[in-house]
């Protein structure tokens, strides 16, 4: 039985980090940076961080400013003070450290993907929804500025009927020439390219056409990085470098995902582009600040793409940070989505929707189903899996 999830204590809200890698550093900065930019109460304290080993854990908690530094997890969940468990750890630790963290009464926020495995993400769901606890995952590139604009285009009918989604996410890992790590490793990662980059994309385009996958097909994965150095030795490469597959969303349209970590010269190159009957938007996070539009109802003679600086403040969260185009960056869509949570703990509406354990397993479906239709070589529905 899931104990009552505690509110905030007074004025703060206790926040415990689970894991100290570049997401650490990521959402440790956001904790910190969101009540100095938005109007939070209660305000968000780093109450602890759990890393692997002692020493750098302790310089983590001294840089960042946290309270409490410890190596055991479970024992962080113990503490009163926290009452929001934060979990930035490779992909098999999210369910025992998300289902412990919500059975022990906390709300919990946790790193995309949901897991590593199908069956991971539905025990997380599961445990979410007899928890007290809220939950949340981090799709931060829902908070691009650029892409709650494109969502809003798309509620508001600018854009029509959404008949055509492109969405691909190219980035550049450098081949063999990447020693072993946890994300190369099937048992602990789940997938490589797929979990990693095409969950963004499945996210993305849920959330911004408001359409559900309905099927896909044509998937294909390739491994061609099949071992890596790992110290003097070498260690078996057992995820996908790279996975593509086409869907039909809910509402007939037709869609295509990309995901590699083998496209050369590409470092980051998460793109959306949604055409519909009315119009079509771009965006491209190389570029964040900016969201292309070709405007369909013009007369002919006056249509064109025009780029959007989304840095207005009518744009979602930028009333927040800095005067029109004084850019912001990547820090800044973890820092709009910590603000978020907070409010949404505390009975406000956050700027535009979060994901919570039941959506992002809704994305976990589809990524399953792509996996399904690569390895049987057919059509899948992600409604079979959930
Ligand atoms: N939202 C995004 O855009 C984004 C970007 C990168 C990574 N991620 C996700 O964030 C998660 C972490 O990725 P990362 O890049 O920060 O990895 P990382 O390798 O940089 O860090 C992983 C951290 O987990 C810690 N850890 C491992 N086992 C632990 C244990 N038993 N107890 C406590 N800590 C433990 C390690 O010490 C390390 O600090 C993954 O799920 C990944 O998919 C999301």
């Amino acid at each position: 039985m899931a104990r009552k999830a505690r509110g905030a204590r007074g004025s703060s809200l206790g926040v415990a980090l689970v894991g100290t890698g570049f997401m650490g550093r990521a959402h440790a900065n956001a904790w910190r940076q969101a009540p100095c930019f938005f109007d939070l109460a209660p305000r968000p304290v780093l109450q602890a961080v759990a890393g692997m080993k002692a020493a750098p854990t302790r310089t983590f908690a001294e840089r960042w400013e946290v309270a409490r530094a410890s190596t055991d997890w479970k024992g962080v969940l113990r503490d009163p003070k926290v009452q929001l468990v934060d979990v930035l750890t490779p992909n098999h630790l999210h369910a025992p450290v998300a289902i412990a963290a919500l059975k022990a009464g906390k709300h919990v926020a946790c790193e995309k993907p949901l897991a590593g495995t199908l069956e991971d993400a539905r025990a997380m769901a599961v445990a979410a929804a007899a928890a007290r606890g809220r939950t949340f995952v981090w799709f931060n590139y829902r908070r691009c500025p650029a892409i709650g604009l494109a969502r809003q285009l798309v509620r508001e009918g600018r854009l029509g009927t959404i008949r055509q989604v492109r969405a691909r996410y190219l980035q550049d890992w450098g081949g063999a020439a990447t020693p072993m790590a946890w994300r190369f490793d099937a048992k602990l990662a789940g997938s490589g390219a797929h979990g990693d980059l095409n969950a963004h994309l499945v996210d993305l385009v849920r959330f911004t056409t408001g359409h559900e996958i309905a099927e896909v097909c044509g998937a294909i994965e390739a491994t061609f990085v099949k071992s890596r150095r790992a110290g003097t030795r070498t260690s078996a490469s057992t995820v996908d470098d790279a996975t593509l597959f086409l869907a039909r969303l809910s509402n007939g349209a037709t869609a295509s995902f990309e995901a590699t970590r083998l496209a050369t010269g590409n470092q980051n190159a998460s793109q959306l582009e949604l055409n519909g009957t009315k119009g079509s938007v771009r965006f491209d996070f190389e570029r964040m600040n900016e969201l292309a539009w070709w405007d369909h109802t013009l007369p002919a003679r006056e249509r064109g793409w025009s780029r959007i600086m989304c840095t207005d403040a009518s744009h979602p969260w930028v009333g927040a940070y800095w005067p029109a185009a004084h850019l912001i960056g990547y820090e800044h869509c973890f820092t709009s989505m910590a603000a978020d949570i907070a409010r949404a703990l505390c009975g406000q509406t956050p700027v535009l929707p979060l994901p919570d354990f039941a959506d992002a397993f809704r994305t976990q479906c589809v990524l399953h189903a792509a996996t399904v239709s690569a390895r049987e070589r057919r059509w899948v529905k992600p409604a079979e899996f959930a």
